[in-house]
């Protein structure tokens, strides 16, 4: 927990000194506690929230300088390589591993929540079958308000629980049904007797006429990218439930929040904004002047799946996320496959060119996911319908973390540079 004793700082202003509390985490920067500069007449300045610590959480750790991420404690490299997906859901809800019989009874709740209420279907009808997927999540994940009323109750640990259990098992199923409607396929129903990847795999593509053979090795690398997708601290999107969860709306609502703050190309929208920048580059012989591109003040282009708030170094889930991509394209056969080919070129030269090596611009958990989910086969503008899936479990536990304990409504102040109060002009006077 916070070291919340002793240290002060001293803020002069005016001619004023301000002793502000100075508190220090577990790990990471101490923190400056402003909260009573208001009284003192100033507000703090950060667009953006650069330097500022929104709350305090158990769930995260991020250092951007040496490229650490740990999930209560556990480095995000052992989770790959020893842990999966539905386990670390446990820890990031519950702050340990589970031993075995909690996580095999962990593994059977999920599994008996993956169905949606059948009327829910019907929300899906009112969509344009081109309708992007994420709409259609943003859409049907807020209505899953209107199918529980039973367990609204944020005050209630169990309503809590449950809500938490429902949508970690039945994100996946709104993620294949947003599919599966753009395709005018019929919907596949979820299968007991398939583990968590393998069972969205399934119901992504598998028809009633042909069932679908799930490789090992496919259904691994898609767990992975569920895994290193959970959580990530007070991102854009994390926040955004943590401030709609502060106003006291209820769980579903805030995690279709989330999904929309995740849409965006600058944040989860980056997957599939990177498959779509490799398609214009068009060809290796163009990289050179993509890149020049990217270094234009002037250019809005960017190299997509490159830079990061707080990674100054390599974001250690895109290392991850490169191993599984040679792992996945060597299982299809496809090594050679010349967009990852195209795209690690653009690595290389991004990592030696003096601009992004200044700016500390390193591919991130997007650079190479989409390359992974194009060769599964999995079209571009579900990319960040899968990171919104594998997402679900850090906003839930972020928004449980600050529901459990004393919180307050989030509301930030401005510094207004408007007009100064003035009179109404009459119509005929203007
Ligand atoms: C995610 O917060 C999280 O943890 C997010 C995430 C998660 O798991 O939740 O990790 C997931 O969102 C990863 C990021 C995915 N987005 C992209 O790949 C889009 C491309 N990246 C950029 O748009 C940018 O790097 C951001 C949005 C990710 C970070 O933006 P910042 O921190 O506000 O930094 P910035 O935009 O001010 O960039 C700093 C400088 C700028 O140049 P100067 O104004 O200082 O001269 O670096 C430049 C930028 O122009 N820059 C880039 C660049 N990214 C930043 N130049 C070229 N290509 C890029 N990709």
């Amino acid at each position: 927990m916070a070291d919340k004793g002793g240290k002060a700082a001293q803020l002069t202003v005016d001619g004023k000194t301000i002793e502000l509390p100075v508190y220090s985490g577990t790990v990471g920067p101490d923190v400056i506690d402003v909260g009573k500069l208001t009284s003192e007449g100033y507000f703090t300045y950060d667009p953006g929230f650069v330097s500022t610590a929104s709350c305090d959480s158990l769930i995260t750790y991020i250092d951007g300088d040496e490229g650490v991420l740990l999930h209560r404690g556990y480095p995000i490299e052992q989770l790959a390589e020893h842990s999966d997906y539905l386990e670390l859901c446990y820890l990031l809800l519950n702050g340990e591993l589970p031993v075995k019989d909690e996580k095999a009874k962990f593994v059977d709740t999920i599994k008996h929540h993956t169905m949606v209420h059948e009327q829910l279907v019907h929300f899906f009808r009112g969509f344009r079958r081109d309708a992007h997927p994420m709409a259609i999540m943003c859409g049907v994940t807020g209505a899953l308000s209107a199918f529980y009323h039973d367990s609204l109750d944020i005050n209630n640990p169990d309503h809590r629980r449950i809500t938490a259990h429902r949508l970690i098992a039945k994100m996946p199923t709104l993620a294949a049904m947003s599919y599966k409607y753009a395709l005018g396929q019929p919907f596949i129903f979820p299968r007991n007797d398939l583990e968590y990847a393998e069972n969205f795999l399934h119901m992504m593509f598998a028809t009633p006429c042909d069932d679908y053979k799930v490789s090992p090795v496919i259904a691994k690398a898609m767990d992975r990218i569920f895994l290193l997708h959970a959580d990530h601290e007070q991102n854009a999107s994390t926040s955004t439930v943590r401030m709609a969860g502060s106003t006291g709306a209820n769980p579903f609502a805030c995690i279709a929040a989330g999904i929309a703050a995740l849409w965006g190309p600058a944040h989860g929208g980056a997957n599939e904004a990177v498959l779509n920048m490799l398609a214009e580059i068009g060809d290796e012989k163009n990289i050179d002047k993509y890149v020049k591109k990217a270094k234009d003040k002037d250019d809005p282009f960017r190299i997509m799946g490159f830079g990061h708030r707080v990674y100054k170094n390599y974001d250690p889930r895109a290392k991850v996320m490169q191993q599984t991509c040679h792992e996945v394209l060597n299982e299809l056969g496809a090594e050679d496959d010349p967009i990852l080919r195209m795209a690690q070129r653009l690595e290389k030269i991004a990592l030696e060119d003096d601009y992004f090596v200044e700016k500390k611009l390193y591919p991130n958990v997007d650079f190479y996911s989409g390359i992974i989910l194009k060769a599964i086969g999995i079209p571009t503008e579900m990319f960040t319908v899968i990171f919104a899936t594998g997402r679900t479990p850090g906003w839930i536990a972020q928004w449980n973390e600050m529901i459990s304990g004393p919180y307050k409504i989030g509301r930030p102040r401005q510094l207004y540079v408007g007009e100064a109060r003035r009179d109404y002009v009459p119509l005929k006077a203007r």
